[in-house]
């Protein structure tokens, strides 16, 4: 693959090359000297039109750790506030011959137009309510760290899946893996054909859904994204979709909990099940982003020697 945008364009065996290569550099990670020579003299430029924490730092640590060149660009403090287009921006960038363009935008399909523009490689790090594939990548890695197979695992998405490009990347890789995938949200937050992701299964009852879910994947109120007053209000909200300590009975005894993050405490959780010491796999997520990442880089790159044995 020269791109990764469209996670359906990945099969089983590419996504599982792609966990097993980020097992393989969380030896990286877990060491004193944290780098690896193997991306010395590629230029990455990461290009986040749109604010993040956890993609935006992980990327950036992952190029470092791979010996990558990154210039970190993007937002209001560019050139595009006077008017310059994303196309003439990319055009720009193309003539200090980089090998890589990672970009977040909050236009859906801004990576697909960087491929147009450019001869190389573009990596999606969210667009919009489109994609994310690296969340998908990274969710894959934790879930298959605590379940070891995705063969018929029941996985349970809660909350605002019709303004979420989590769930773009996410139900489509869990489907290509074998998971079994119901999502879980008050009608208004569901999209109009959930089926076309993949979705198994439609619940308007998390109190109904739980008891059979190994994987309960929360997602966040966007409220950036949302036309008006969310409905329900988010105490509403809170009392008939969060994942709270009053509802943890009816969880299966080793059902884990993921969240893609930023998470918004007291609305989809409260801070008992956010931060529950045996199911909640958060910050695992957060660390799998880096592994997950730097796979990613190395595997569209081309990468012939990891650097592993260095
Ligand atoms: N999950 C995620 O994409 O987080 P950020 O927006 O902080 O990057």
């Amino acid at each position: 693959h020269k791109h990764l945008i469209d996670i359906r364009e990945y099969s089983d065996t590419d996504l599982m090359t792609i966990l097993e290569t980020a097992k393989a550099f969380s030896q990286v990670n877990e060491r004193a000297i944290k780098k690896v020579p193997t991306l010395k003299g590629k230029t990455i430029v990461n290009m986040f039109n749109e604010p993040s924490t956890r993609t935006r730092s992980s990327f950036e640590l992952a190029e470092k750790r791979l010996s990558a060149d990154s210039l970190n660009f993007g937002g209001s403090s560019t050139s595009t506030v006077k008017g310059e287009s994303l196309i003439d921006t990319v055009m720009t960038l193309n003539s200090y011959k980089i090998d890589m363009v990672v970009i977040r935008d909050k236009h859906a399909g801004a990576p697909y137009i960087v491929t147009q523009h450019s001869p190389v490689s573009v990596i999606d790090a969210g667009d919009g309510k489109h994609g994310h594939p690296t969340q998908a990548l990274l969710d894959l890695y934790s879930i298959w760290e605590r379940k070891h197979t995705f063969e018929g695992l029941k996985v349970g998405i809660v909350g605002d899946i019709s303004h979420s490009r989590v769930c773009g990347s996410l139900i489509p890789a869990l489907k290509i893996m074998g998971a079994e995938v119901t999502i879980i949200a008050p009608g208004t937050l569901i999209p109009p054909a959930p089926e076309v992701l993949g979705v198994d299964h439609v619940s308007y009852s998390l109190d109904d859904a739980l008891p059979e879910l190994d994987v309960v994947y929360m997602l966040r109120i966007q409220r950036e994204r949302l036309e008006g007053a969310p409905f329900p209000s988010l105490r509403e909200y809170h009392e008939l979709y969060g994942l709270t300590r009053k509802r943890e009975h009816l969880m299966k005894p080793d059902a884990i909990v993921c969240h893609p993050g930023p998470i918004n405490r007291g609305v989809e959780f409260d801070s008992y099940m956010a931060d529950h010491p045996e199911r909640s796999v958060i910050l695992d997520q957060v660390y799998a982003g880096i592994c997950v990442r730097m796979a990613a880089l190395y595997l569209l790159l081309g990468g012939a020697d990891n650097g592993l044995a260095s």
